[in-house]
């Protein structure tokens, strides 16, 4: 799997996670690292058109199944053409969102299988885990306002409330791979948080 380090951040919409991850990157090359900084869905040109479909309010008709099985296929295309080569050239790859998104949107947001959910991303992964996970946490009516209001965004505040709480469980079930980090002050205080969490993970 090469020497590379798998950084994924998380959260619910509007909290702030391309600021972060552009902050974290930023920070990472200044340390003197090679890092590739990507995200789904759309990190490939094939991902791009999945996640026009994904994300245009137009697609009512889209069967929760099929919105499962279009965020893994884009991932499956994102880690085969992205994030494995880079993994395997020794680089640290920041990537906006990955299964814990599809987990928490698909799976508890829409009262999905997380079984079945797991099951066809390690199938689209190949297994690929990250090495740390930051999520980032806030109270969704806190930040619900900064957003656009895509097909997903356009849920309502249930929604969100349960998809910020799957984020929460997951971060219990995974203590060893994912930090919470609140997002709550100015960017520059959470890039310090998030900047904390990487204690003792890199080499
Ligand atoms: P994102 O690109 O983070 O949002 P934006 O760039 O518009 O801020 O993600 C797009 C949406 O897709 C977001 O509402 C979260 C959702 N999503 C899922 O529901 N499941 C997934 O597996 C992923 C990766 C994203």
């Amino acid at each position: 799997m090469g020497d590379g380090l798998f950084i994924t951040l998380e959260g619910i919409d509007g909290v702030g996670k391309t600021t972060q991850a552009r902050l974290l990157v930023e920070y990472l090359l200044q340390q003197g690292y090679d890092v590739v900084h990507t995200f789904e869905p759309g990190g490939t040109s094939l991902g791009q058109a999945i996640r026009k479909l994904l994300l245009d309010p137009e697609n009512h008709q889209l069967e929760p199944v099929t919105e499962i099985l279009l965020y893994a296929a884009d991932r499956a295309q994102h880690v085969a053409e992205v994030i494995r080569p880079a993994l395997a050239e020794g680089k640290v790859v920041v990537c906006e969102r990955y299964i814990d998104s599809s987990v928490a949107y698909q799976g508890y947001g829409l009262d999905l299988s997380v079984d079945m959910i797991v099951a066809v991303n390690k199938l689209a992964t190949a297994g690929l885990e990250p090495d740390l996970t930051i999520c980032l946490d806030a109270e969704p009516q806190t930040v619900l306002a900064r957003v656009g209001g895509d097909r997903i965004e356009q849920r309502d505040l249930a929604y969100h409330e349960r998809v910020r709480s799957a984020f929460l469980s997951i971060a219990a079930q995974n203590p060893q791979r994912v930090v919470v980090v609140s997002a709550e002050g100015t960017e520059w205080e959470v890039s310090q948080r998030v900047q904390r969490s990487l204690a003792g993970r890199l080499a």
